[in-house]
């Protein structure tokens, strides 16, 4: 098996099709193409929208995860869904799971390395930024860093909905 990745990683694009047919066998729905350049991980409970790119994104636990149309994602980034209950019967935590949703928006950019927690919503056209860890709910395009993640500026709005009355996607 390590050996048979080896290979594939010297055919980057053949590496690339074996796993993008993987993830579509997984999903809970899709529309069209998914662009997957990164070892990407996605869950039964994730719904992908259309033109969805990701270049290394590890989804997790039980959550349901809705993707709008046209995301974008750098490399290593994590959305966990599931969270150990420190409130239970045992330390650190007893053997109970508490599974919260995560939502995105149309045209949203994750930079490398951004983590979400589960019971987050972030709005159309939003920015997280490189590093950021989202635990609260992000704004339609709002321009988000940080860890805890927040909003540190806005896009120029008039232009976003130009753009998208245009239909000008990438
Ligand atoms: C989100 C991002 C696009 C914003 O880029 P930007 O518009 O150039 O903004 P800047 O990083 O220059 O920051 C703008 C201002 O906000 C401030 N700022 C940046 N991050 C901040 C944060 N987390 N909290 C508060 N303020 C912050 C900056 O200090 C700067 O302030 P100033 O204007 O007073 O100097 C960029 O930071 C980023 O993460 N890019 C992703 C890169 C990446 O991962 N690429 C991989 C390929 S997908």
């Amino acid at each position: 098996m390590i050996m048979i990745r080896k290979v594939l990683l010297f055919f980057p694009k053949l590496w690339y099709k074996i796993l993008e047919k993987r993830t579509l066998r997984i999903v809970h729905s899709h529309q069209g193409e998914v662009s997957i350049h990164g070892w990407t991980h996605l869950t039964p409970q994730t719904v992908l929208g259309k033109n969805p790119n990701f270049n290394g994104l590890d989804v997790s636990g039980k959550g349901k995860v809705v993707f709008g149309d046209n995301f974008h994602s750098g490399k290593d980034c994590m959305i966990i869904t599931d969270f150990h209950n420190y409130e239970g019967d045992a330390i650190p935590y007893d053997d109970t799971c508490i599974t919260k949703n995560v939502t995105i928006g149309d045209n949203v950019w994750f930079g490398s390395r951004v983590i979400v927690l589960g019971g987050v919503t972030i709005g159309e056209g939003a920015i997280i930024q490189a590093g950021a860890v989202v635990v609260k709910d992000i704004p339609p395009c709002g321009i988000a860093g940080g860890n805890p993640a927040t909003v540190f500026k806005y896009r120029d709005k008039e232009h976003y909905y130009s753009l998208k009355a245009q239909g000008k996607f990438h």
